[in-house]
């Protein structure tokens, strides 16, 4: 066999599948692991999802390829929903793109517009594709720097010119995997107003915007003044309506940035299956504002029981406004010793902060995206091991 690419080598393995492989090597020893590292929605998308789908695919004239662009309908359905939701008009034929699920968006978005030498502005605390985009494109990385203090926002005055000589993207996301940490309209001017000060293509990616708790109803970073122009932004069906698995998303902004996508992509792929297509218009468009609700309510209880035990198992967190995660200090050791210890000795899956960068090393994510049954088993397993290790 010959040997992989190159570009292979700068990677690391991707953590989640590391840890995945570990908790399924466990399950077949006959352990029980239960999971709470897991990103995806435990709970299944609106009936009106599945039956739209149902329906389409009976359709004989829709098992063709779907489209580079996708149907006008979902194009249109999107428009809408950004109309609707954010008060902002986009151009449903040149400022929108389905992607099957925003990850792949990411990844391509990174080699559509990074060339060796090229630099990223990635948050040094963040979801691994943002890095893992631009070295598979043979750029390189610069970690702007966040804290707990600055509510993990990136100061853009601390990014040196040499870094910004280089770089052409810069990634945002609130709310925010793993931190839960949220931004304000504000920040997504500052930013804007930074991008297109250095020529920079703001990429926000904003899966968890309809995961929200409180009371708190989270923003689009195209709500800026002028975001247009230089801004693109991921939303996912994924978090939004618990359609993880059916990968689907959209890129939507900056006319020249769609463009670009579109030609890398249409060299890629070739669309989606039209009845998924068909199944996330009837999810932008008909899926209320109580079911959203409902189902933020049920994460937001899970929320706070965890909050409420991480005193009695050694992890310090805030309360996280949005997203799925709660991203919690340890104590005693890191988090990758916390991680393994919870593993071995309660047989409880939680994520190693420094799978999302070498800042996040002393935190562990905790997910809400475990049903009640199973977290509450968690939760007491983690308590009997912590009071005697
Ligand atoms: C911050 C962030 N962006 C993007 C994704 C990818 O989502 P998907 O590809 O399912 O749309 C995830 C998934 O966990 C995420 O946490």
């Amino acid at each position: 066999m010959p040997a992989p690419a190159n570009r292979l080598k700068t990677l690391p393995p991707y953590a989640f599948a590391v840890l995945t492989q570990r908790v399924r090597d466990l399950n077949a020893q006959g352990m029980d692991v239960i999971g709470l590292d897991i990103g995806s929605p435990d709970m299944p998308p609106p009936d009106i999802v599945i039956e739209a789908l149902e329906e389409s695919a009976r359709h004989p004239g829709h098992h063709s390829y779907g489209g580079y662009k996708g149907t006008d309908e979902f194009r249109t359905a999107v428009a809408g929903y950004y109309q609707q939701r954010f008060g902002v008009t986009v151009n449903p034929e040149t400022q929108i793109l389905p992607l099957i699920g925003s990850k792949e968006g990411i990844v391509n978005l990174s080699l559509a517009y990074l060339d060796r030498g090229d630099l990223a502005l990635v948050p040094e605390i963040g979801y691994p594709s943002y890095s893992i985009g631009a070295h598979l494109a043979g750029a390189e990385v610069y970690d702007i720097p966040v804290s707990e203090a600055g509510g993990y926002l990136p100061d853009f005055a601390a990014i040196p010119a040499d870094a910004l000589a280089h770089a052409k993207l810069l990634w945002v996301n609130y709310p925010n995997n793993p931190t839960g940490a949220t931004a304000e309209l504000d920040f997504y001017q500052r930013a804007v107003d930074f991008c297109d000060r250095h020529n920079l293509l703001l990429a926000s990616d904003n899966p968890y915007v309809e995961v929200a708790f409180d009371g708190y109803i989270a923003g689009s970073a195209l709500q800026a003044k002028d975001a247009m122009n230089c801004t693109i932004e991921f939303i996912s069906f994924s978090k939004s309506y618990n359609m993880a698995g059916w990968r689907l998303g959209a890129a939507v902004g900056s006319t020249e940035a769609i463009k670009t996508l579109l030609q890398l992509k249409s060299n890629m792929d070739s669309g989606h299956f039209r009845p998924i297509y068909d199944a996330g218009v009837i999810a932008l468009e008909q899926v209320s504002r109580e079911w959203i609700d409902e189902r933020n309510a049920i994460y937001q209880r899970r929320r706070d029981r965890i909050l409420e035990t991480l005193p009695q198992i050694g992890l310090t967190a805030l309360k996280p406004k949005g997203s799925l995660y709660i991203w919690a200090h340890v104590d005693e050791g890191d988090g990758a010793q916390y991680a393994e210890a919870a593993l071995t000795h309660a047989h409880v899956s939680v994520a190693p902060g420094e799978i999302y960068g070498a800042a996040g090393k002393n935190h562990v994510r905790l997910s809400v995206g475990i049903p009640d049954n199973r977290l509450e088993e968690a939760l007491t397993r983690l308590k009997k091991w912590y009071a005697s290790p």
